[in-house]
């Protein structure tokens, strides 16, 4: 999501660094980006190489106006990044996370500006998805919001205000709804694709929400879970295990080839 993040702000002006700590991601992120532009450019989008030329790798974090935190959903790591940028950006710079479900009154807490810290949660695939989900921490300012959706705004976004909460408003409905897409899957009620076509023609979604967990990521879907379940303390948010054998098989959607389907 990072990629998409750095494309959509790129495209629409912004200067961006680009940092990712694992070796070869930020350059497949760029081979990512250049795909999608050149799909953009074919329908009236912005010609590639002029948003590729915003587009810095960097080998660490830098100054900025704005930061957009897109690092895996475990609030250990999130915080040290937290901590860390609050050290690295101006002390007027905003930090943001594009986190899906942790609080961000915790990212907030590891700074000395937590009136500068909120949630801008964009949706997968980033470049088509209109919505950003603007989360307001504790202490996150009147300022701090205002900025953002206006940011979001001049992205082509379309931003919609969430309290901090776990799972914010998105999570919160989406997650137990491929949760119990997969308790279905497991209690043999049907097969992945007649649970698919149920969703999509049924209720009209664009994709069913077994291939949409796929998408997103089955680790970030126990992830997002994980932080319902602990957070709301109810057991109606527990994973399902069939989603957590599939992440212990290293079967993690899309982007490891398998999920519930197979994409080799
Ligand atoms: N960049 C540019 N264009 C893209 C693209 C990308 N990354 N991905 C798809 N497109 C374009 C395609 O080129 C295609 O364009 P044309 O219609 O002009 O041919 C169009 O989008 C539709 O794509 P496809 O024909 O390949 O397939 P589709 O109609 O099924 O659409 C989809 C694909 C946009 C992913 C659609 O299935 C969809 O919207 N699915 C739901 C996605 C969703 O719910 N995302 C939210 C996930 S939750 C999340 O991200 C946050 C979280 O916290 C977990």
């Amino acid at each position: 999501m990072g990629g998409g993040i750095a494309q959509v702000t790129a495209a629409a002006g912004s200067r961006v660094s680009l940092h990712d700590a694992a070796p070869g991601a930020a350059d497949r992120a760029l081979e990512t980006i250049r795909k999608s532009l050149t799909k953009l450019a074919e329908k009236g989008g912005p010609e590639p190489e002029r948003v590729l030329a915003r587009i810095e790798l960097v080998d660490d974090l830098l100054p900025a106006d704005l930061m957009i935190e897109a690092v895996v959903e475990d609030a250990a790591v999130k915080e040290q990044i937290f901590f860390r940028a609050d050290q690295v950006l101006p002390s007027d710079a905003i930090l943001a996370s594009n986190t899906s479900s942790i609080p961000i009154t915790q990212l907030a807490a590891d700074t000395v500006r937590p009136d500068r810290v909120i949630g801008m949660h964009f949706f997968n695939p980033v470049p088509v998805l209109k919505l950003v989900e603007v989360v307001r921490g504790r202490e996150t300012s009147d300022e701090t919001v205002e900025a953002i959706v206006a940011y979001a705004e001049e992205l082509g976004k379309v931003p919609a205000l969430a309290n901090d909460s776990p799972g914010f408003v998105s999570n919160r409905i989406l997650m137990p709804f491929i949760n119990e897409a997969a308790w279905t899957l497991h209690d043999g009620v049907a097969e992945a694709e007649a649970i698919d076509t149920i969703a999509k023609l049924g209720f009209a979604h664009p994709l069913g929400p077994l291939a949409l967990a796929d998408l997103i990521g089955l680790d970030t879907c126990v992830a997002i879970m994980e932080v319902l379940h602990e957070g709301l303390g109810d057991d109606k948010y527990a994973p399902c295990p069939l989603l957590r054998e599939h992440v212990e098989a290293g079967r993690l959607g899309r982007k490891s080839g398998r999920g519930f389907y197979d994409y080799s």
